[in-house]
């Protein structure tokens, strides 16, 4: 049953008492095997994932961004290449390209999922182009049976953001390691979360993970050899050893999150606010981890407050498109030209509005978000 208690956007840390005390003895363990580093922490993490997910190689990193840098690094981008990515995702999409003196080419996204668009982004394709990038957002893959073409016609690797969609399979292949390899966040706020930064890359090829496995640690080829520029993106012992305990709970958690989608469908029905409360299509072949439950609104700072006036917090991921980010804004992308350029990805950024669909919700909590909702809705049309 519902109660009347603040529904909070997002649920971090352990459930209760009995998980924290797991979540304790687990560290115990990390610090009683000095599994700081990487180690055997890690390690076992690395072995579950691979085989939940059926990919060849695993690699635990310090963060989705550090996993990112590394994956493209390992794909073979450098400075001076182009690697086409959509206009719309968190900056760290981008920023990693940008950090390893590359150029991201923004591409406008979908309408119905706000992931890349695929004929978009082929259009965008140049003889400096590098690597696409599609990002898997808010928990559905992208079209990447779309995207597997063009990687196939123009020879491009495919380098996956996955920050948002771990344990996810699109016709039987499992996100991240669909194209030629990918990055998982583990962020806190993540379905599967940490307790600090950590992330995953993930690859089906042994080429790639033996670059990974070297720009993980500074390009090191064992032994002080160092034959590549790489990074300190290692995951630590702590997070390798939470994120096993969380992946037994994944599931679990997973199916609380598919019910309260389909509780807030139900009520979006039932309170016929389908027209003005938009929600998002689904990439066909693809399963949904619902990193997000995403309506699109008009009007949404005003509506977005009068749900927090009624204990209802949300959230906007993401109120900026990422070629109106200073750092990032180029000639190429006049500020007064994005709408014609990103006319899609310009308007979610104004409309797009999150809604708590995490574990810790309970049964009759969707319900109530979408009854205020159309309590707000309603007061508008009949002013
Ligand atoms: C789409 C996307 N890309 C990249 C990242 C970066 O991951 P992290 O925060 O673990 O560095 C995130 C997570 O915040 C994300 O949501």
């Amino acid at each position: 049953m519902s109660t009347t208690e603040r529904i909070r956007m997002v649920a971090v840390g352990p459930d209760d008492t009995a998980e924290r005390a797991q979540w304790l003895e687990a560290l115990g363990h990390a610090i009683d095997s000095s599994s700081f580093c990487l180690g055997s922490e890690v390690e076992k993490f690395e072995a579950a994932c691979k085989e939940r997910l059926g990919v060849a190689h695993a690699f635990g990193v310090s963060s989705g961004t550090d996993g990112l840098k590394v994956a493209l690094s390992a794909a073979g981008v450098t400075a001076g290449d182009e690697v086409v990515v959509p206009a719309y995702s968190f900056f760290a999409t981008a920023s990693v390209i940008a950090q390893l003196g590359a150029v991201p080419i923004f591409c406008d996204v979908d309408p119905a999922t706000l992931c890349i668009d695929p004929a978009a982004a082929e259009t965008l394709i140049s003889p400096r182009t590098r690597a696409i990038l599609p990002v898997h957002l808010y928990g559905q893959t992208a079209d990447i049976d779309a995207i597997l073409k063009i990687s196939l016609k123009h020879r491009i690797p495919i380098v996956e953001d996955a920050a948002q969609a771990f344990g996810v399979f699109h016709r039987g292949r499992p996100a991240g390691a669909i194209g030629t390899v990918g990055a998982f966040s583990f962020y806190p706020t993540k379905n599967l979360a940490a307790a600090g930064d950590a992330g995953m890359i993930v690859t089906q090829d042994d080429e790639i993970a033996h670059r990974v496995r070297q720009l993980r640690v500074h390009g090191d080829a064992g032994g002080y050899n160092h034959q590549m520029l790489g990074w300190n993106a290692r995951m630590d012992g702590f997070q390798g050893a939470i994120l096993t305990l969380q992946l037994q709970r994944l599931d679990q958690r997973q199916a609380i999150r598919q019910r309260n989608v389909e509780e807030y469908l139900h009520a979006l029905q039932e309170h016929h606010l389908t027209s003005q409360v938009v929600t998002l299509g689904r990439t066909a072949g693809s399963d949904h981890c619902w990193h997000q439950f995403i309506v699109q609104v008009d009007d949404r700072d005003q509506i977005r407050n009068q749900l927090a006036e009624r204990g209802i917090d949300s959230g906007i991921y993401y109120p900026a498109t990422l070629p109106e980010q200073s750092c990032l804004a180029t000639d190429r992308y006049p500020s007064d030209g994005l709408v014609a350029m990103f006319p899609v990805a310009q308007r979610a950024a104004r409309t797009v509005l999150a809604l708590p669909v995490h574990h810790r919700l309970l049964e009759g909590d969707p319900t109530r978000v979408i009854q205020a909702l159309a309590e707000i809705v309603g007061n508008r049309r009949g002013n």
